[in-house]
């Protein structure tokens, strides 16, 4: 990896990872897009109004900065695809096969996530295992499984370097979750520091996956520079830091804000989502052949998220 471009910058993980990937292959050397315009960022760094579902145009803006790797972000997440099934078909696959149609005629190497929301109500539930039962009954589901299997398709018959991983929930600061079942637990914080509660849309017990998004940008650093040799697998690897439960969250606060309180007024929808979901997968195949280890816990990454949206923490 040496000139990266990243669609979907502008979102949770891609305002993120530009800036992280910036740090590592230099300011020059990756190019934001998103089908959003950029607002208050330098004009020196390079940034382009896509949209994936051009494919022409994400070809034309991928050879004119000469890349050498995609990493294609943009997507609806799971409780928007529910409200808005066919748009999610639409950018979901439509946006993954110009990405990855650009990748084979430029012969890029190819990052796209997949999700927790590859599993559905028949996998099983703990300790998920990485090659297991994929039978989603969500559309976000539905693309992501998909998704997987073009990835692998397009690395089995054109021979191109595309690797992925299944992220759970993630949980960060800089910029708001997009519209998925897990927002929850990012909302929490906000909440506990405004207001010391929080109304919770998903129930007390439901457990899933959730890594704070340093592990995230981690992980796909990781990824892509892993040894070709190693990976037996590519679309997509289980990697999870946690398995929580709102209760679990509300926990970890009250260890720092003591009157905070935890109620709960269910949303039908995305509790459906969640019940579909794992309570816990299993990262070790991501472990055994490229290293993955994830660095927050609960607690770790409670008090780092508290202290970055300015809860004064003691220390
Ligand atoms: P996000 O919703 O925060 O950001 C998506 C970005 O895509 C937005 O900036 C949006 O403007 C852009 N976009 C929308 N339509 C577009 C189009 N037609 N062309 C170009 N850009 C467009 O999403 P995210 O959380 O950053 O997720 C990125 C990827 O990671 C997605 O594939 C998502 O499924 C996956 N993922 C995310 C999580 C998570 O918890 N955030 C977990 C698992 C997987
Ligand atoms: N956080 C994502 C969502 O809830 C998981 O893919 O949609």
């Amino acid at each position: 990896m040496k000139k990266i471009l990243v669609t979907g910058a502008l979102g949770q993980i891609g305002s993120e990872l530009v800036e992280k990937l910036r740090d590592i292959y230099g300011d020059t050397n990756v190019i934001g897009t998103d089908i959003r315009k950029r607002a208050g960022q330098s004009d020196e760094l390079p940034f382009e109004t896509v949209d994936v579902t051009d494919a022409d145009r994400l070809y034309s803006v991928a050879k004119e900065h000469q890349v050498d790797t995609i990493m294609h972000l943009a997507a609806l997440l799971s409780a928007n695809a529910e409200k808005k099934p066919k748009l999610a078909w639409d950018l979901n696959m439509g946006g993954l096969v110009n990405a990855l149609e650009v990748a084979r005629e430029l012969d890029l190497q190819f990052f796209t996530p997949s999700s927790i929301g590859a599993f559905g109500p028949s996998t099983p539930k703990d300790n998920t295992p990485q090659d297991t039962l994929q039978r989603p009954t969500t559309m976000y589901g539905v693309n992501k499984v998909a998704g997987e299997l073009l990835c692998d398709y397009y690395y089995n018959h054109f021979g191109l370097d595309t690797r992925g991983v299944r992220y759970p929930g993630l949980i960060s600061h800089a910029t708001p979750p997009g519209g998925g079942t897990t927002d929850y637990a990012v909302e929490i914080y906000y909440e506990a520091m405004k207001h010391k509660a929080y109304s919770s849309y998903i129930a007390e017990n439901t457990y899933m996956d959730m890594m704070y998004m340093p592990d995230a940008l981690d992980a796909i650093i990781q990824l892509m520079e892993a040894d070709p040799t190693n990976l037996k697998h590519r679309n997509a690897f289980n990697i999870s830091a946690i398995s929580a439960a709102p209760k679990d969250f509300a926990k970890a606060i009250q260890k720092y804000i003591p009157d905070f309180t935890l109620s709960y007024d269910i949303d039908p929808i995305r509790q459906e989502i969640a019940e579909s979901w794992p309570n816990h997968i299993d990262s070790s195949a991501a472990t055994k052949e490229w290293g993955f280890k994830a660095k927050y816990d609960i607690d770790k990454m409670t008090r780092a998220m508290l202290e970055h949206i300015g809860y004064k923490v003691d220390s």
